[in-house]
């Protein structure tokens, strides 16, 4: 083949293998190789966290890094720095985050940002709003809208057993609570941005229906301070902090863009990794395949047997070539999984050294694994077990917060 062919051959290939990787709200999937992380920051044009940037943090709020930030789960942002040096000299933000209401039951992916957002209200003292998006499930999956806000309600217990504090935390639906300042901000987004510009972020083609396409300025307006009046009135002007996978980014980037020209403060974002489905790290862990996710609802047996049946394992096909040749941590599930969860940062490491080096098999990682999953999914049906029908209206009250920067 002629050098110029190759050539041509080779950017083929490369494009291919570069549209293999998919990564919006909808859909996450990736070559076999797994989600090339540093091609997305490229791609959607965020800044990688850096151990400056984790120190500062550590700094700023007095107390160690978050376990997901020390080992770079959470690995992107968008103007942290700026946010963080405005935090510096005293002026707050508040925090949103959001979760749309597809199923019934949360499953570990999910928990991360929530459990990670937990973190920075505690560790910035900082209030937080969490937006539940029953509207786009309704238009996405085929749920009806007493569904989808049945499910609002029953996920709402899920994120309050992740430990908020009420005193800083406003919970809302968006059949609830959209109208009034909320819906006016949504107009001023919907007039900034083209079908063009829309396609363009989203993919959405013209067989997709408008609600679809008149979605996204209502997961950009809980950005702006001024879309909660009874929370922020006078402060227009306060910044936001987005805790999310990257998977949300599209909709954030069409609000940075927007922001400006509605003279609004542009959000940051800090954003994490996926934790991956049981299969391995071509994909995230998705709530409609259940095979792929554990559930924060499954009990201590079916853990066990996920794990061992379905957690693509690194290790070597027989006891002798393991112990030889040791196991391939970069596609191994378990030991993902660990990363995510196994606070201890001496026994993770050993771990992974022991099993690299083929003397620890598969089967003792699953089993501390499987111990470690099933210790988070029982404390939080505990916690959720606790939490009545009166804290979700609790939360969910359109009311002020009295002290949320105190
Ligand atoms: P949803 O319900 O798909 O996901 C809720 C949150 O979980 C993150 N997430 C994951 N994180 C790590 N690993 C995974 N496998 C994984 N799967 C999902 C999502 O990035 C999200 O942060 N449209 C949104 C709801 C929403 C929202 C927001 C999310 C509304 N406003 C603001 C974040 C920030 C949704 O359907 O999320």
């Amino acid at each position: 083949m002629a050098a110029a062919e190759q050539g041509v051959d080779a950017a083929r290939k490369e494009e291919e293998e570069e549209e293999e990787q998919v990564v919006n709200p909808w859909e996450v999937s990736a070559g076999k190789g797994g989600i090339d992380y540093d091609k997305l920051v490229d791609q959607f044009g965020c800044q990688r966290i850096d151990d400056a940037l984790v120190g500062r943090i550590a700094r700023l709020t007095g107390r160690p890094p978050h376990c997901f930030l020390r080992r770079g789960l959470f690995f992107a942002h968008r103007d942290l720095n700026e946010l963080l040096d405005l935090y510096e000299k005293g002026e707050k933000f508040y925090l949103y985050t959001g979760r749309g209401p597809s199923s019934e039951a949360l499953h570990l992916g999910h928990l991360i940002p929530f459990m990670f957002t937990k973190y920075l209200q505690e560790a910035f003292k900082v209030p937080l709003v969490i937006q539940l998006t029953d509207d786009e499930k309704f238009l996405w999956k085929n749920l009806t809208i007493q569904e989808s806000k049945r499910l609002a309600r029953e996920n709402a217990k899920d994120i309050i057993a992740c430990g908020f504090d009420i005193e800083r935390t406003f919970i809302f639906s968006d059949f609830s609570f959209v109208g009034g300042a909320f819906y006016e901000n949504m107009m001023q987004v919907a007039r900034c941005v083209t079908m063009n510009k829309a396609i363009g972020i989203f993919g959405f083609n013209l067989e997709d229906h408008i609600g679809k396409v008149s979605f996204p300025p209502v997961q950009a307006v809980p950005s702006f301070p001024s879309s909660f009046p009874h929370l922020f009135a006078g402060k227009d002007q306060l910044r936001c902090l987005i805790p999310c996978a990257v998977d949300q980014d599209p909709y954030f980037r069409m609000t940075r863009d927007v922001a400006p020209r509605i003279g609004y403060q542009k959000p940051s974002l800090i954003e994490s990794r996926f934790f991956p489905a049981l299969q391995g790290e071509n994909t995230k862990m998705s709530a409609s395949d259940a095979n792929s996710a554990i559930y924060v609802t499954d009990s201590a047996k079916e853990i066990k047997t996920k794990v061992n049946k379905y957690a693509f394992s690194g290790g070597q096909d027989s006891i002798e070539l393991h112990r030889k040749l040791g196991a391939n941590l970069d596609v191994d599930v378990p030991i993902k999984y660990l990363n995510f969860f196994l606070e201890d940062d001496d026994e993770l490491a050993h771990i992974k050294k022991e099993y690299k080096e083929g003397r620890m098999l598969t089967g003792e990682v699953k089993q501390r694994l499987i111990a470690v999953l099933s210790e988070i999914v029982a404390r939080h049906q505990r916690a959720r077990s606790q939490v009545t029908e009166e804290m979700v209206d609790a939360f969910m009250a359109v009311r002020p917060l009295p002290n949320m920067f105190g």
